[in-house]
């Protein structure tokens, strides 16, 4: 067990008075949970952004109690839309506080009532018309709607005190490390996530005007998923966020291109698995299996046949060939790179869009008929070892493409 994970273990003070309560549990989509505890005015009350799920709740419950001591309270939690990842905690605490508040949006609630939560216990976010609240300690709090961020009832809660945005599924992630605090490496797994669970991109770029609009901006942002923004990055990922094409966006896809990509794609590993080695197939088909924890990025059937994409075309099918080239012996590696280029070439589509790794040796790749026409893009992944066996991993190796986003 590292360092990281052992420090893991116990609540994380991330600002005054806010604490990470969450769990890692090494799963590609890591959910997190946070404790807000308001002290002023001789009152203290403690709030819950995101109760969090059922199978998560000892060890969140053991979190917060370190934090606030054995007999502590919770007055009331926020939710931002009614996912079970969010949301289904409330119901537990619930029960051991019950007078403890659930204040979210009429559309949350309108769900989350049927998880067994008390109506005598309910505060709309639509009750206060300014989106503020001030609490009896001095605190106050803005609530931000994020409509179809994913739920067309989501809606962020901002500290002003702290200048923290919790702001649910939007800014989350998938995880390549444990990680508390993103790099900028998060942003492969946050595309990923958006591509996937965001509708569409009018829906982030509204939520993100919105979040800029806010005064004073934001110095942090703890998603629901994945890490926490700090700094100079949170300008870099709205931006990126705005420009994002997601959901909709992306499976509006021209069916034709998306079967030239099938096609293409199930070439390559067909003339892999019979010119090569099959083994190299069969470590693609396993890397790209999903933990369970979120959608495959790209689908497979049982034959390890590709069958479809749930991100961009061009970036799954950049994942794809830097699963099949990165780490590879040169040997190996030029007698795949030329069999993608053939494939590309075959099924039209351009060799530019894709980063296919050089080889180190140039006057060997000078032997190639395909090298002499399309051009290597250097320096992106090279020298990197391929001992991945799961999406985790296969981040790291994820380049990005102009084009998407
Ligand atoms: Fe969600
Ligand atoms: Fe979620």
């Amino acid at each position: 067990m590292s360092d990281n994970e052992i420090r893991l273990n116990e609540p994380q003070k991330i600002a005054n008075g806010i604490y990470w309560v969450g769990k890692r549990s090494e799963k590609e989509l890591e959910v997190n949970v946070y404790l807000r505890v308001f002290e002023g005015n001789g009152h203290k009350i403690n709030m819950l952004i995101d109760p969090g799920p059922t199978t998560d709740v000892d060890i969140i419950s053991d979190k917060i109690e370190k934090v606030l001591g054995p007999d502590f309270k919770i007055h009331f939690a926020f939710i931002n839309h009614q996912d079970p990842d969010v949301a289904m905690n409330a119901v537990y605490f619930q029960r051991h506080f019950p007078s403890m508040q659930i204040i979210t949006t009429e559309d949350t609630w309108r769900l989350i009532r049927f998880f067994g939560l008390n109506p005598q216990r309910f505060i709309a976010v639509e009750k206060y018309k300014s989106r503020r609240i001030s609490l009896k300690t001095g605190h106050k709090l803005v609530f931000i709607p994020t409509p179809y961020c994913h739920f067309r009832g989501a809606c962020a809660i901002y500290d002003e005190t702290e200048q923290v945005l919790f702001s649910g599924d939007l800014f989350g992630g998938l995880s390549e490390k444990p990680d508390l605090y993103a790099g900028e490496d998060y942003w492969n797994g946050m595309k990923i996530f958006h591509q996937i669970y965001m509708p569409a991109n009018l829906a982030l770029h509204n939520a993100v005007n919105a979040i800029q609009k806010v005064n004073p901006n934001p110095k942090m942002i703890v998603p629901q998923h994945g890490s926490i923004i700090k700094d100079a990055l949170i300008a870099n990922f709205m931006e990126k966020i705005k420009n994002l094409k997601v959901g909709l966006d992306i499976t509006s896809n021209n069916s034709l291109l998306v079967e030239s990509h099938l096609n293409t794609a199930n070439e390559i590993l067909k003339n892999v698995k019979y010119k090569i080695n099959e083994t190299i197939v069969n470590e693609v088909f396993d890397a790209f299996k999903s933990d369970g924890s979120f959608p495959e990025i790209i689908i497979f059937n049982k034959d390890n046949q590709i069958i479809g994409f749930n991100i961009t075309l061009n970036d799954a099918f950049q994942m794809l060939i830097d699963k099949l080239i990165v780490g590879r012996e040169n040997t190996e590696k030029r007698q795949i790179r030329h069999i993608i280029l053939d494939a590309l070439a075959k099924w039209n589509l351009p060799a530019e869009q894709f980063s296919i790794e050089a080889d180190e040796n140039t006057d060997e790749m000078t032997n190639l008929e395909s090298s002499q026409i399309f051009e290597a893009n250097e320096g992106t992944t090279q020298g990197k070892e391929i001992e991945r066996l799961n999406i985790k991993k296969l981040l790291d190796y994820f380049i990005e493409q102009g084009g998407g986003a």
